[in-house]
């Protein structure tokens, strides 16, 4: 969590600084650059996130969040650039190594499996976490029942914490939309990530789901995991983040507090004709 360092307070007398972070950024992305033929879809991108922070990535259509979020959990290697999650360096590793280090994701095109149910995918989750070899499995012995009842327990916690506890046995096929958000997101929380990406989580959400999720977002940092947001609902960033990144055609515009970023004249210009300027009214 967010701590004021001891040392930082002024003594009597002395000018009031800005707080100092006690703890070091959890994840530091440095001038990182991607391309795809021509096109500089990221372009020399930095920005750190906190532990225990919720931020933001904003920005319009093909902005390169969804690219920046592809590199931090390996699904693509940067041109250029570091990412350091907790000062170890990831960028170029492999999704399951990034995922095994405690990186887990949500994707804007949800990815599941549509004709498990909705606790089969989300013990897809669990399992990355589990320790039982094939042999145990094959052979069936005692401990690949007992690891299977707990992973299934585990299972049912996530879909209870998302609001889903009463939809596991449905095939995930057949739930709404936005029900399969929240299975993929309870999915997500199964790998016991320390860092979670949701890129763009509230989409087709209707008002009432985007509330819930804004609670649910916040419940699941209070647990002790650091979000990183993408997002085009603007009630949605401005309710939940700490802090926003604002992106445009690749480059960083500007990044600070919600209350910031609102009223940024840039970011209003990089919005306009968008849903920007309505949003943060
Ligand atoms: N695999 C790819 N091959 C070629 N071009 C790509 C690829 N992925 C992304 N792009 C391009 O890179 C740019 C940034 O795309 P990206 O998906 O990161 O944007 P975004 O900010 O997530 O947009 P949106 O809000 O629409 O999801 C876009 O012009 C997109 O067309
Ligand atoms: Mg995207």
């Amino acid at each position: 969590m967010l701590s004021v360092d001891p040392g930082s307070v002024p003594a009597a007398g002395v000018p009031a600084s800005p707080p100092v972070f006690a703890s070091a950024p959890l994840l530091r992305v440095e001038g990182l650059c991607r391309s795809f033929g021509g096109l500089l879809a990221v372009d020399d991108v930095s920005f750190s996130v906190m532990p225990g922070q919720i931020k933001a990535v904003i920005g319009p259509n093909g902005a390169g969040k969804t690219t920046v979020f592809n590199i931090i959990s390996g699904i693509l290697r940067p041109d250029s650039g570091r990412i350091l999650f907790s000062d170890v360096p990831i960028a170029g590793l492999p999704p399951f190594r990034v995922g095994e280090l405690g990186i887990s994701r949500t994707f804007q095109n949800l990815s599941l499996f549509p004709n498990m149910t909705a606790i089969e995918n989300v013990m897809v989750g669990c399992h990355c976490r589990t320790c039982c070899g094939v042999v145990a499995s094959v052979l069936r012995l005692p401990r690949h029942y007992r690891e299977e009842r707990a992973i299934r327990d585990a299972a049912e916690k996530h879909l209870a914490a998302v609001g889903m506890a009463d939809k596991a046995g449905v095939s995930v096929a057949s739930l709404p939309f936005g029900q399969r958000r929240l299975v993929e997101l309870a999915r997500a929380l199964a790998t016991q990530p320390r860092l979670l990406l949701l890129d763009e989580p509230a989409s087709g959400l209707n008002t009432r789901e985007t509330g819930d999720l804004a609670r649910i977002i916040r419940q699941v940092r209070d647990t002790g995991v650091t979000v990183l947001l993408v997002e085009h609902d603007m009630s949605l960033v401005m309710d939940v983040s700490d802090s926003i990144l604002v992106l445009n055609y690749g480059k960083p515009v500007t990044e600070g507090p919600p209350a910031e970023i609102r009223n940024d004249p840039q970011v209003i210009s990089v919005y306009l004709g968008g849903d920007f300027g309505s949003a943060a009214d």
